[in-house]
């Protein structure tokens, strides 16, 4: 029996939610009162039903329970890779790249890609989420093509971005493995739509499907994030054991049961007075690029300048990504004493997967000494609680979000209650949480800007914009 088959121990892996510090009765005048939770009951019902109406649309709420055959898949492709290759590398962009890069980083060692081959078990991992002509040509000198596998990720399968990655890739394989390039090629893509699909059935390169209507940053829970998890050795089955685990919790109906409708509460009467600015703060480096992920999915899905009924409204609030303690002697000096305008939400960790002493050396400095015989895991404890307190002693607004421990059933719980609490908090802003029309724009223009047939208008458009005004450059 796997351990997340056990009850009793999911329960003791389940995540905690805190929000002592939002509230009135401790944050003071900038708190949040009860009472406004019950002045908005009905609202909350209502978005509350339209969740549970809207549940089999939101095809992302299924792959935690859907995917027998394709997680089987995967982790006999991934036994493949680990055995034969000595590298993974990602191109993909946004939701193709967030989730993966953050997966890795919270499960897998912290210094993976440099650990020696026998103790990594595995290839190293590459996600190469830009098109910096540096970084692509010093990928090429850390990497044998011969050894590689690229899984070119792209829902749309047009991404300018991952796309370009893809024609380097093929060039790099044809000049090194010749006609055996394809089997360095993994196409991760929608099963119709799009050029990667027409490629990939074309050279019968090797293919897993984003699901339809999975959009980009929904999609970690499915062959974007499980493959590169599964290669790099992670439990892809109690990744997705944990998000069941949260949506079952999340599935309540009553906001004040439910963690994630709680916090998109929260985060929305925080952002009606006031507070555009979301700050995430893990205390763990595992966890550090869990903000980079959370900061697409807060950002693209609520910061959209429509809402459902057409009225102009510029949602959104902006994510803001710190890593305790390192930000504490950067960020949380504003924190405390600038503006009104952010709620942090600290992310802790009851047990961390080590334990390091801190040593005597100088026992005769006692402003040195104190250290000495407490723990690391004591002192970045300690650290977090001491900022809690900081920040709700000068009267800003925080919430923690406990992990019992960072493995894969806490962490799907992670990804789970953060993409549930967007969603509910779309539903209370009357917006599209889904759609990103605001990066289309920018794909347009970057087509028009390149040539790519069929946007001659756009690239009209670009050229008829308004020329630079000398007076205005130094
Ligand atoms: O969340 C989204 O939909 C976007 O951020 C996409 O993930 C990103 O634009 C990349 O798109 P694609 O996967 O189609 O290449």
């Amino acid at each position: 029996m796997k351990r997340f088959e056990d009850r009793q121990w999911c329960d003791s892996m389940r995540l905690r939610v805190d929000y002592n510090n939002m509230m009135r009765e401790f944050a003071g005048q900038h708190g949040i009162s009860e009472d406004a939770f019950s002045a908005r009951k009905a609202q909350y019902d209502a978005a509350a039903c339209r969740m549970e109406e809207k549940r089999s649309t939101m095809k992302w709420r299924a792959l935690p329970f859907q995917q027998k055959e394709v997680v089987q898949e995967i982790q006999e492709t991934a036994a493949w890779v680990r055995a034969n290759c000595d590298a993974f590398v990602v191109l993909g962009i946004g939701g193709s790249a967030l989730g993966p890069i953050a997966v890795q980083q919270a499960l897998s060692h912290l210094r993976y890609n440099e650990l020696p081959t026998e103790k990594r078990g595995g290839p190293k991992l590459y996600v190469e989420d830009n098109v910096d002509p540096e970084r692509m040509a010093s990928l090429r000198d850390v990497i044998d093509p011969a050894r590689t596998i690229f899984n070119v990720i792209t829902k749309s399968g047009s991404t300018s971005e991952t796309m370009s990655q893809l024609l380097w890739a093929t060039a790099l394989l044809k000049e090194s493995v010749g006609e055996a390039w394809r089997d360095h090629i993994i196409a991760t893509t929608d099963a119709e739509k799009g050029n990667l699909i027409k490629i990939a059935k074309e050279n019968a390169l090797r293919t897993f499907y984003v699901p339809d209507g999975v959009g980009g940053r929904f999609s970690e829970l499915c062959p974007v994030g499980l493959l590169a998890a599964a290669v790099c050795g992670i439990d892809i089955e109690e990744l997705l054991a944990g998000a069941a685990y949260m949506d079952g919790l999340c599935s309540e109906h009553d906001v004040l049961k439910n963690p994630a409708y709680m916090l998109a509460a929260l985060e929305v009467l925080a952002m009606e007075q006031g507070c555009n600015i979301s700050v995430l703060m893990p205390y763990a480096d595992s966890l550090r690029f869990m903000s980079d992920w959370y900061a697409q999915l807060w950002a693209e899905s609520l910061g959209k300048r429509y809402a459902l009924d057409g009225s102009e409204i510029h949602a959104g609030q902006t994510p803001v990504k710190a890593l305790g303690v390192t930000d504490q002697h950067s960020q949380v000096q504003l924190y405390t004493e600038g503006p009104f305008d952010k709620v942090i939400t600290f992310l802790g960790v009851d047990r961390y997967r080590t334990e390091v002493v801190i040593p005597h050396a100088y026992d005769h400095i006692s402003d040195v000494a104190f250290l000495s015989g407490h723990t690391f895991n004591a002192l970045i404890q300690a650290e977090q609680l001491a900022t809690e307190y900081a920040v709700l002693k000068s009267g800003h607004l925080s919430k923690t979000i406990t992990l019992p421990e960072v493995n894969a059933f806490t962490l799907g719980e992670l990804i789970c209650l953060f993409e549930l609490q967007t969603a509910f908090a779309g539903e209370l802003l009357g917006i599209d949480a889904f759609n990103q029309p605001g990066v289309e724009e920018g794909k347009k223009a970057t087509y028009a800007l390149l040539g790519k047939p069929g946007y001659e208008q756009k690239k009209a458009e670009l050229a008829a914009r308004p020329a630079r005004n000398a007076r205005y450059q130094i």
